[in-house]
Order: structure tokens, then sequence, then C-alpha cells
């Protein structure tokens, strides 16, 4: 827990919003096509932007994030909205989920194996019936671009390899796509990048 919990501390210690406030826009699409009032859980969400902008559109929404700097910055920035997001404060490998969400969600949550399939095989088992799993993470093909994302090949991912996770879990996959998108996210995540995007529904 220590070396993610430090490294993010250290980034989100600073001043301002590491990725700013506005919410990723993959994430805030799939926000916006969801029925009124679900239960929403956000893995790996840093200083809060995508869990504000869901709990701004009604959802009862969950931050979970191993650095505490940046959950007590999500709790500062829905306290400044007037909002309530409940706080989760783990590294996902000592996570012990204890509770159901419509819809569970990550935008750049670099995670190495085998951590990133137990992390998948327990978001699967904690969405309802009829639920979804929707994340963008950064693909291989951003090891080479300055645009931000981890320079370590093994925190990247492809699209056959979350097809071949998700082929293990009893979900529909709706979506799954490696392209090129323009970011604007804050300090570092700032033009051309290549990410893999998935969505998928529990069955
Ligand atoms: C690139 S940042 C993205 C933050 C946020 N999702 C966003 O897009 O603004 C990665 C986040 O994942 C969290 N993280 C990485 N590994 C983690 C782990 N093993 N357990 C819990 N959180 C983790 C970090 O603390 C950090 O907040």
């Amino acid at each position: 827990m220590n070396d993610q919990r430090e490294f993010w501390n250290d980034r989100f210690g600073r001043e301002g919003y590491f990725y700013g406030t506005t919410p990723n826009r993959y994430l805030a699409s799939h926000i916006d096509m969801l029925p009124p009032q679900q239960t929403l859980l956000f893995l790996g969400e840093g200083e809060g932007r995508n869990a504000v902008y869901a709990s701004q559109c009604g959802h009862t929404v969950t931050a979970l994030d191993a650095a505490e700097i940046g959950l007590a910055k999500t709790a500062l920035l829905a306290q400044q909205k007037g909002l309530e997001i409940a706080l989760i404060h783990t590294d996902l490998e000592q996570w012990n989920p204890l509770q159901q969400y419509d819809a569970i969600m990550c935008s750049f949550l670099h995670l190495t194996e085998p951590l990133r399939s137990e992390v998948f095989s327990k978001s699967l088992a904690q969405l309802n019936k009829g639920g979804v799993f929707v994340g963008e993470f950064f693909s291989i093909h951003q090891f080479s671009k300055n645009t931000g994302g981890p320079k370590a090949l093994e925190l990247l991912y492809t699209a056959n390899d979350l097809l071949a996770i998700m082929d293990t879990l009893p979900c529909d996959v709706l979506e799954l796509c490696e392209m090129d998108t323009e970011l604007q996210e804050g300090k570092v995540h700032n033009g051309l990048a290549s990410v893999v995007r998935l969505k998928v529904r529990k069955r």
C-alpha cells in the first residue's frame, strides 16, 4: 500500500487538482446515460472529479483510493458543492468490498497483474445484476507518448488483455476499443493519448 499511497499523496498534496475538477469525458458520458438515483463506486478516484460529477447528477456515490490526501480533496470538493460522498480509504490489494453497486467506474487506474484481474473479478461480484463496469485506461501505445500515464508497460493495457479477463467473468462486453483521444485533464493528461475503453454489463 505504501508505494501507491506515497506516490499519489505526493502529487495530490500539491496546490490545485492534479487532473482538474472536470470529469473524465468517457466516464461522464456513461454517467449521463444512467437511470436516476443509482449507487456508484469509483475505484482509484484520486481527488474526486468523477465522483463529484456523479453526485451532482443525483447518484449515491462512493470513492475509493489508497491516497488519503486525494480522498480529503474529494471530500472538500463535494462539500464546496453541498454534496456528500462516501469514502473508502484502502489499497485495492486489501479491498474487502461489503456493498453492492449499480455501477463501478474508474479512469486511469494503473494496476499490474495479478491485482488487475482480482479487482475486475471483485468488481463484477459487487455489481447488481444488470449493473455496469466502465473504465478508461492508458493503452500500451501510450508508452512512447508524453501526454500522461505510467512509463511501465506492465501498468498499461490492451483490449486483448481486458477481453481475456472479461471472458472469465459473468458479464457481457458492451464496448471494448483501443483508440487515440484528445485529453485535457489538469496538469499532465494533455494532448493526444492512446486509451482502452471498456464497458461491460453483469449477467
Ligand atoms: C492516475 S490517478 C487517477 C485518479 C482519478 N481516477 C482521475 O482520473 O482523476 C490513479 C489513482 O489510482 C489510485 N490507485 C492506484 N493504485 C491503487 C491501489 N492499488 N489501490 C487503491 N488506489 C490505487 C491512486 O492513488 C490514484 O489516485
